[in-house]
C-alpha cells in the first residue's frame, strides 16, 4: 500500500508549519488507506470522508501558513497564495471527479498525482518560507 513517510527532508524549518504539514502527510495517508476498503461494489463512505478531511485540514493549513507568512513580512506572500488557491482548485476538481465516478477508488495515477501535489509543493515552495527566516540552512 501506497503511503508517505514523513523524513526531515521535508522540514521546513518553522515548527506550527511542520506540525501542519506532518498532519497533512497523516491524511493523505488515510486517503490511501482508503483506497483498500474501496471496491467496484459498494461506495467507500472512508474515502469520501479521508478526502474531504483532507481538504478541510489543507484549507485551515493554508489560511494557517497565510498568517505565519504576514506575521514574518514574507516578500512572496502574494505569490504564494495564488500557489495555495491553484491546490485547492486542484483538489476540488480530483474530490469531484472521485465523487461523479462510480468506480468509488482512485487509480494509481490519481494518488501519484496527490502525492506529488502535497510534496512538491512543501519542497520547493514552503521551504522557501523556511529559509526567509533563517529556519533552515
Ligand atoms: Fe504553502
Ligand atoms: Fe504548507
Amino acid at each position: 500500500m501506497r503511503q508517505i513517510a514523513w523524513t526531515t527532508d521535508l522540514a521546513v524549518g518553522i515548527e506550527e508549519v511542520d506540525l501542519d504539514h506532518q498532519r497533512l502527510v497523516s491524511c493523505l495517508n488515510d486517503v490511501f488507506q482508503a483506497t483498500q476498503s474501496a471496491n467496484a461494489d459498494k461506495p467507500s463512505t472512508t474515502l469520501h470522508d479521508a478526502l474531504n478531511a483532507l481538504r478541510q485540514q489543507s484549507k485551515e493549513h493554508f489560511a494557517h501558513e497565510e498568517g505565519v507568512m504576514r506575521r514574518i513580512a514574507y516578500p512572496a506572500l502574494a505569490h504564494h497564495r495564488i500557489l495555495h488557491e491553484d491546490l485547492m482548485t486542484a483538489l476540488n476538481v480530483l474530490i469531484d471527479q472521485f465523487d461523479q465516478n462510480a468506480k468509488n477508488t482512485l487509480s494509481s495515477d490519481t494518488m501519484q498525482s496527490l502525492e506529488v501535489w502535497l510534496l512538491h509543493h512543501i519542497e520547493y515552495e514552503d521551504k522557501k518560507i523556511g529559509a526567509h527566516t533563517g529556519a533552515t540552512a
